[in-house]
């Protein structure tokens, strides 16, 4: 597929939103074709998932079916968003991707890293991102954000333990070591635009390198 697929993963408040907002509006202006979208989400039957798996109502949910309904979301988002602007040549920024299931349903759920690939091996088919971002936030750093911030929406995953995130931030650590081919790591702490700017700088690197 011709367009570049690159995917943000960061514990919560790591401020992914607001960063991929600001590299698809300047990439666009470049005149490039960029499709912004999210995990769980982006598309209608994959938004539906995601009021299921995300409400807060929902505290009997068994932790296999919580992956199961992030993959089968990916699986939908893959086919009916992702894939169709990759073959166009846009360049696909999106909120999350595969290994925050690696993450948060392989180990900090502790369902097993392998276990959880092979559900999503069935759900991607070996697509993977071209690039993955973390955005480097400290858990603790992450939630005052989220809690600091009025209006903002308040999930089931928001109220865990700052044990559980503290698992995940180590266990994005663990993919970096893991797929170094993809996955890169740029701090987050700073202010937003000096982080959207090196997001932007390594984007356009893999741009140049492919011309
Ligand atoms: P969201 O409101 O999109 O939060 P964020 O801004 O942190 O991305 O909520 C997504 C939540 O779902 C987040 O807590 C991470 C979790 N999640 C998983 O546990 N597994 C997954 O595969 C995905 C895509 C998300």
């Amino acid at each position: 597929m011709k367009g570049l697929f690159v995917s943000f993963e960061g514990t919560e408040g790591s401020g992914k939103t607001s960063i991929i907002r600001q590299v698809s509006g300047h990439f666009s202006q470049m005149g490039i074709q960029v499709v912004a979208t999210r995990e769980p989400g982006g598309i209608r039957i994959s938004e539906m998932i995601r009021d299921i798996v995300l409400g807060k109502a929902n505290t009997e949910m068994d932790p296999r079916t919580e992956a199961l309904l992030f993959a089968a979301s990916r699986r939908q988002h893959l086919v009916e968003k992702i894939i169709p602007a990759l073959t166009r040549g846009d360049m696909v920024l999106c909120d999350r991707f595969v290994d925050s299931s690696l993450v948060y349903q392989g180990i900090a759920r502790k369902l097993g890293f392998d276990e959880v690939l092979q559900i999503n091996q069935f759900a991607i088919q070996n697509i993977f991102p071209d690039l993955t971002i973390l955005i480097d936030v400290r858990p603790e750093v992450g939630l005052s954000r989220v809690f600091n911030s009025p209006g903002r929406e308040v999930n089931r995953m928001d109220l865990e333990t700052i044990a559980f995130y503290n698992t995940i931030y180590n266990g994005y650590k663990t993919l970096l070591k893991k797929f170094p081919h993809r996955m890169i790591s740029i701090d987050g702490e700073g202010e937003i635009e000096e982080v959207a700017q090196a997001v932007i700088a390594k984007i356009e690197t893999i741009l140049a390198g492919r011309k």
